[in-house]
């Protein structure tokens, strides 16, 4: 099976290209690299050992698009290319909604003409909004709290009627919980521009004295330390996921969501006092209060995707910090 990857050079696409290739499959990267590198497409072959074709391209220009299902034979595609930044979404909401949606109505557009109909989409947590409690389970009520996570309960609509519309189309929403770690090569892995907005990459920077000190977001929540609680995955892990999502698709009914995370929720200081023990390194913080928007605890239920995709996370919260480490290590700039 030939796999069209879009944001294929980004964090979890390019963990996703190197499993998908270890695999057997056969796959075409596109990226306009707005939030990534050409280098990573370098990488992802030296891990692998094989070569495949890779474009420059924007999900808005749909004559450029269009080229590459024009020159490739695609029978299935995994959506990652996106805006992904929940703070930048609420100072730019245009932004967001015209690259994520109109991003994806292009390529919908697209595979409805060149006759691809075998679709997996890069869904989140975030879905599950704030009024639900842990573990969420796929059918509990969605809504969201920032354009971010709008365009991704959106684009589960437009899948979901889409489906409905047109009954050949197979449709995986894959609810990620919160990916950090690294392939154990150290040569791809999570390293923004600036100051992180997410906890692991944060601790990243500390870890390696470009940042003076963790400021954690609250200690008076309702969990066992105070500190907020989410579900940490690996993402080799989540790459895994993929995999048995594109092997389970054509056995789909229309658009059907699953989460993928661990189960497991670890507090803030979890993740911190496991870093320290992964690297050996100190990390300093300091209690601030809440973030805005911020829920207490956020983990889920797996058990769809254990039962009808045959996939369930593997590493552990102490894997996950030992990869992010020897990632930063090598990567620190
Ligand atoms: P990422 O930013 O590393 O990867 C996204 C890639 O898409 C980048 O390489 C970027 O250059 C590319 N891109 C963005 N807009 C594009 C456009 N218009 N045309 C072509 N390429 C474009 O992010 P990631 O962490 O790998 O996330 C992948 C997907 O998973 C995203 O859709 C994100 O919203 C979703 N997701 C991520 C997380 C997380 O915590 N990382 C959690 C839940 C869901
Ligand atoms: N946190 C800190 N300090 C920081 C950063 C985060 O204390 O500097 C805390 C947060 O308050 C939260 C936890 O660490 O309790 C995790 O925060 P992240 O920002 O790493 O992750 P979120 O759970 O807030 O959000 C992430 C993605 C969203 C996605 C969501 C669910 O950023 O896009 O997971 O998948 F929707």
């Amino acid at each position: 099976m030939n796999v069209l990857i879009t944001g294929g050079a980004g964090y979890i696409g390019s963990h996703t290209c190197v499993e998908l290739l270890g695999s057997g499959y056969g796959i075409v990267v596109m990226d306009n690299y707005s939030n990534s590198s050409p280098a990573v497409i370098g990488k992802i072959e030296s891990i692998t050992g094989k070569k495949f074709p890779s474009y420059q391209c924007d999900m808005l220009d749909y004559e450029g698009f269009e080229k590459i299902f024009k020159e490739n034979k695609i029978d299935a595609v995994i959506h990652f290319a996106g805006l992904k930044a929940v703070g930048e979404s609420v100072e730019k909401p245009l932004e967001y909604y015209r690259n994520n949606l109109a991003g994806t109505i292009n390529l919908l557009r697209l595979m409805k003409r060149y006759g691809v109909r075998r679709f997996v989409f890069s869904s989140s947590a975030t879905v599950y909004g704030m009024h639900n409690t842990a573990p969420f389970t796929e059918d509990m009520p969605l809504s969201t709290t920032n354009p971010y996570g709008t365009t991704k309960l959106m684009i589960e609509r437009i899948l979901t009627d889409l489906c409905h519309a047109e009954r050949d189309w197979k449709v995986a929403l894959l609810r990620y919980f919160n990916p950090i770690g690294a392939h154990q090569s150290g040569l791809i892995g999570e390293n923004p521009n600036g100051i992180p907005n997410n906890l692991m990459p944060y601790i990243m920077k500390v870890a390696v004295g470009k940042l003076p000190e963790l400021r954690v977001f609250g200690d008076d929540y309702p969990t066992p330390d105070g500190t907020g609680v989410r579900d940490y995955i690996h993402v080799c892990d989540l790459a895994a996921g993929h995999a048995k999502a594109l092997e389970k698709i054509d056995s789909l009914n229309g658009a059907r969501a699953f989460n993928l995370g661990t189960g497991k929720g670890s507090s803030v200081l979890d993740v911190v006092h496991a870093f320290e023990r992964a690297s050996g390194v100190k990390i300093p913080y300091r209690v601030t209060p809440r973030r805005a928007g911020d829920i207490a605890t956020c983990y889920a239920d797996c058990t769809r995707a254990k039962n009808e995709l045959g996939w369930e996370a593997k590493y552990t919260l102490d894997d996950m910090c030992r990869d992010s480490w020897n990632f930063i290590r090598k990567n620190p700039d």
